[in-house]
């Protein structure tokens, strides 16, 4: 099945063919070093460029290596670099790609559920300055996204739930019948049975595809995607939960916030809480001082004129953005069970 994202497909299945042929004359394919133990050979003609496995590689020195192998190997401006791997790959990847001569095409073929709902659509690239993430980076759209979800059969099942934390996000903002079918259909997503995971990717990608044809460089309304990660990523930062661990937990304290300010019943909350515990998720906020994490808000990208700016629910599959006041926000830590 295909679904269309600016201009470009996204194409989902279990064993995608993929033609490269027609992307480039010279190609390059940038993996980890857990995607090349596991699917090195998945494009056997081409040279590939192993990195480091993990976030470090998100790094200006990993940047500069990639960039002088891409001179190396003679890369020009007719030629394509493929991404096979996590968020991690495809970030780097499509920033080399988007930089490399003011740009030069690449192709995304996603092999985390993170990666495949996520990352590999919608064309933001970049790399880490020292711990400040995702501080460099450019737009770039790739020229196609492949995601086999045949891939996932080897994932940890933490780095699964990392994903399904995003999948969960999409019911939220935009899809009801999304957040229905996970509710419904839990043992056999966890069972990563075929039919069900190439149902949420393709719904996880419609949605995001949507969003991005409509705001593709996050002026405004794109901002709904981050519905959780407000205090996700205060909650990432200090603590060991994954990024889609630390987003369930700001999803269900955003939710909370949203009922405290009268945007949204109880009962929504109660659905969301049960859900992402029902996948496994931790929903009791680890010990982390209160000031920190408030701390960590503020000084967060998406405080405008002193006011974070929230994406509040109103009901499953609908979300507005709202600015929120620090006493409001203290309010709603401070009371938690
Ligand atoms: N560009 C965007 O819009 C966007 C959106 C969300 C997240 N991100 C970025 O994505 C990154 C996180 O992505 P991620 O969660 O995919 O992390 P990752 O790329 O680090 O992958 C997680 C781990 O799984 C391994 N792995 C990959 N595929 C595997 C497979 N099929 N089987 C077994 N192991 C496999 C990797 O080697 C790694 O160890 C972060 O850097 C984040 O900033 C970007
Ligand atoms: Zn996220």
């Amino acid at each position: 099945m295909q679904v269309n994202c600016l201009d470009y497909q996204i194409h989902i299945g279990t064993k995608v063919d993929i033609d490269l042929s027609s992307y480039g004359t010279k190609f390059l394919v940038l993996m980890d070093t857990n995607t090349e133990r596991l699917f090195g050979d998945y494009f056997p003609d081409y040279p590939r460029i192993v990195v480091e496995a993990g976030e470090a590689s998100k790094s200006m020195e990993t940047y500069d290596h990639v960039l002088t192998e891409a001179l190396k190997h003679g890369l020009d401006r007719q030629s394509c670099i493929v991404a096979l791997g996590g968020g991690v790959v495809g970030d780097l990847a499509g920033f080399v790609a988007g930089t490399y001569m003011r740009g030069i095409k690449f192709i995304q073929v996603p092999t985390t559920l993170l990666a495949q709902v996520d990352s590999s659509v919608g064309g933001k690239t970049g790399i880490n300055l020292g711990n400040t993430k995702n501080i460099v980076g450019v737009f770039h759209q790739p020229a196609a996204v492949y995601c086999d979800t045949s891939f996932l059969a080897h994932l940890p099942e933490k780095e699964i739930r990392s994903g399904l934390g995003e999948v969960i996000k999409y019911g939220c903002i935009k899809d009801p019948e999304l957040f229905s079918y996970l509710e419904e259909h839990i043992e056999q997503i966890v069972a990563l049975n075929p039919e069900h995971m190439q149902h949420i990717v393709q719904r996880s990608c419609e949605i995001k595809a949507a969003v991005v044809q409509q705001d593709e460089k996050e002026s405004d309304y794109r901002r709904i995607l981050n519905f959780g990660h407000t205090i996700g990523h205060a909650v990432e930062v200090h603590s060991t939960l994954t990024h889609g661990e630390s987003i369930a937990l700001g999803m269900v304290l955003e939710a909370q916030l949203s009922h405290t300010l009268g945007v949204c019943d109880e009962e929504t909350v109660d659905r969301i809480t049960k859900l992402l515990q029902a996948y496994g998720f931790t929903t009791q906020l680890p010990d982390i001082p209160k000031e920190q994490l408030l701390e960590k808000i503020k000084t967060d990208k998406k405080t405008i004129a002193g006011k974070t700016h929230y994406v509040l629910l109103e009901a499953i599959g609908n979300v507005r953005i709202q600015p929120v006041t620090e006493a409001q926000l203290n309010e709603v830590l401070c009371n938690l069970p």
